[in-house]
This record gives C-alpha cells, sequence and structure tokens, in this order.
C-alpha cells in the first residue's frame, strides 16, 4: 500500500475481531517501530507485546476500563528508557517512542490492520501488569488487530488554520 493511501486509512479502532495476528505481519509491524528515527539514535524504546487474554483485560481496566482495547489479539505497550531532555527543552523520551508507535499504526494498515493510540492509562498499574521496573516510563498503549467496526474519519482542521510561511501569523 502506498505510504498516503496508509496516512489517509488509519483511523482509531475501537472494536476488533478475535481472529488472531499472523507470526509474519507482526514481525513485519514491529520491524517498521524499530527503523524509526531516535534522538543520537539512541533507541531507548521497549515494546512489550501482549497477547494473553487476562493480562490484556488487565490492560484495559488499567486503561481506565477502556474495555475495547482488551478485545484486540494484541496490545503493544511502548515504553521508554531515556528520561533526557533536548538542548530545546522537550523530552526525549515520549518524542522518540511517539514516532516510533505511529510507524506502527501505518504499517498496521498496509498490512490490513488497525490501531488505537491509548494514552489514558495508570502507568504504575501497568507496570505492575507487566513487571516493568520503576525507572521505565510507559508511554503508550495500541491495541492491534483486524478491526471489527467500520472506518470513520474525524475532521481535520484545513491546512490554511494550521500552517504558515516564513513568520508565525496565527
Ligand atoms: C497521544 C494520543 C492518545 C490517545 N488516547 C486515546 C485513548 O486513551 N482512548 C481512545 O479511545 N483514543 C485515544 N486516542 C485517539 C484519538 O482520540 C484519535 O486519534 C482522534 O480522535 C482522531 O481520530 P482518528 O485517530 O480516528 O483520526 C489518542 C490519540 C493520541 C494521538
Amino acid at each position: 500500500m502506498d505510504l498516503y493511501q496508509a496516512i489517509k486509512t488509519r483511523y482509531s479502532c475501537r472494536s476488533y475481531q478475535s481472529k488472531q495476528i499472523e507470526t509474519e505481519k507482526l514481525a513485519r509491524i514491529l520491524e517498521s517501530a524499530r527503523l524509526a528515527p531516535s534522538a543520537k539514535n539512541l533507541q531507548d524504546w521497549r515494546f512489550v507485546v501482549v497477547s494473553d487474554e487476562k493480562k490484556r483485560s488487565q490492560l484495559a481496566v488499567a486503561a481506565y476500563e477502556q474495555m475495547f482495547v482488551a478485545t484486540a489479539p494484541v496490545i503493544l505497550v511502548g515504553c521508554s528508557n531515556n528520561d533526557h531532555t533536548m538542548r530545546c527543552g522537550e523530552k526525549i523520551g515520549p518524542i522518540d517512542l511517539s514516532i516510533a508507535m505511529e510507524h506502527i499504526a501505518l504499517a498496521a494498515v498496509a498490512e490490513g490492520l488497525a490501531t488505537c493510540w491509548i494514552g489514558s492509562f495508570y502507568p504504575e498499574k501497568v507496570r505492575a501488569i507487566l513487571g516493568i521496573p520503576e525507572n521505565v516510563r510507559v508511554v503508550e498503549l495500541m491495541p492491534l488487530g483486524y478491526p471489527a467496526d467500520k472506518e470513520t474519519h474525524k475532521p481535520r482542521e484545513s491546512l490554511e488554520k494550521i500552517v504558515c510561511y516564513e513568520n508565525w501569523k496565527f
């Protein structure tokens, strides 16, 4: 699938089929995260692939009871080992991890799968469920699977509203 088509097709899927994800598909999707750019090429991201039914259900509860998360056959838990700040003042860890997770989201579309970014969760509960150490930041959860809902597209602001040229003109 063409990259632009994948970008246009992606949507937040909130219902998944129980159908398992083929091993080769999952491997290609994870490889797309591995190839993502990161500050100083540090690659301080870690991904926990959760397919165990009980753990998926516990993760959904930890995500403020967004139980649709558990309907996906796989939940990816994106973590960062990096607590450094770039010289511009922004945190490296969540930025690098987010780039890699969006690679995953787009690769998933190319494989006929769907995802949803999940930022509403209790990190300490996720840590306890998966044995993630205290010093590791849990940045994002992402259910991954074949969609059971209908593709929907939320409206976006116009380019005119969000882009200006040469100087700040908003
Ligand atoms: C950082 C981030 C966190 C999000 N957290 C959640 C979440 O906890 N639960 C949820 O259902 N959707 C979550 N979303 C999905 C957004 O609601 C969704 O991307 C947005 O409404 C645009 O819709 P679309 O993804 O279908 O284009 C999150 C998205 C992002 C980027």
